[in-house]
């Protein structure tokens, strides 16, 4: 009996830079960022926790924005520069003050939320050098973690503000989205 073919899902082509690299891709229209990211890219330093937008381990910078990749689409990211915690240390492998102070303060354990901890620290510390212990549990609301108890990871943070502010070399956030986009959407608010 003839069976009736499956219809093709659509694709999408991508022009997104991840830690620094240029991709051009074709995608899924359905394909989640994060997906995108360690399915496709190999990145898996991000991991995938919850799925949901609940656990914020999925946390990576879009052009300046933390954002969680589990709740954006793949072709959101067209045209945008994404940061992950793979591209955070500096070009001579040196860990990133954010990564030295989780480990000087070990304020990890199993270590699956870090990633997401790591870069959410990252865009409070852009905005709010200096923060209060108050501020970085405030910053950290949308980041669980079910070992550490969160001491620890607030004296981390509070640490590299201190070794950002000592370095005097604050990160600027994102320049913005100036790589062209493959598909014509709008850019990603
Ligand atoms: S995996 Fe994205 S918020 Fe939990
Ligand atoms: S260190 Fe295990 S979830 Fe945070």
């Amino acid at each position: 009996m003839a069976t009736t073919p499956m219809p093709r899902a659509s694709s999408a082509r991508i022009h997104v830079n991840v830690d620094g690299v240029d991709h051009l891709d074709e995608v899924e229209p359905r394909l989640l960022l994060i997906h995108y990211l360690r399915d496709r890219l190999g990145r898996t330093g991000t991991p995938i926790g919850c799925d949901t937008g609940n656990c914020g381990a999925c946390t990576v910078d879009l052009d300046g924005v933390t954002v969680k990749s589990c709740q954006l689409l793949a072709v959101q990211a067209d045209g945008c520069r994404v940061t992950t915690i793979q591209g955070l240390a500096g070009q001579d492998g040196a860990w990133h003050p954010l990564q030295k102070a989780f480990h000087e303060q070990h304020a990890l354990q199993c270590g699956y939320c870090t990633p997401g901890m790591i870069m959410a620290a990252r865009d409070l510390l852009r905005e709010t050098p200096d923060p209060t212990p108050e501020q970085v549990r405030d910053a950290l609301e949308g980041n669980l973690c079910r070992c550490t108890g969160y001491q620890n990871i607030v004296r981390a943070v509070l640490a590299a503000a201190a070794e950002l502010r000592r370095q005097g070399a604050p990160e600027p956030r994102g320049a913005g989205a100036d790589l062209p986009r493959a598909s014509g959407q709008e850019a990603v608010t």
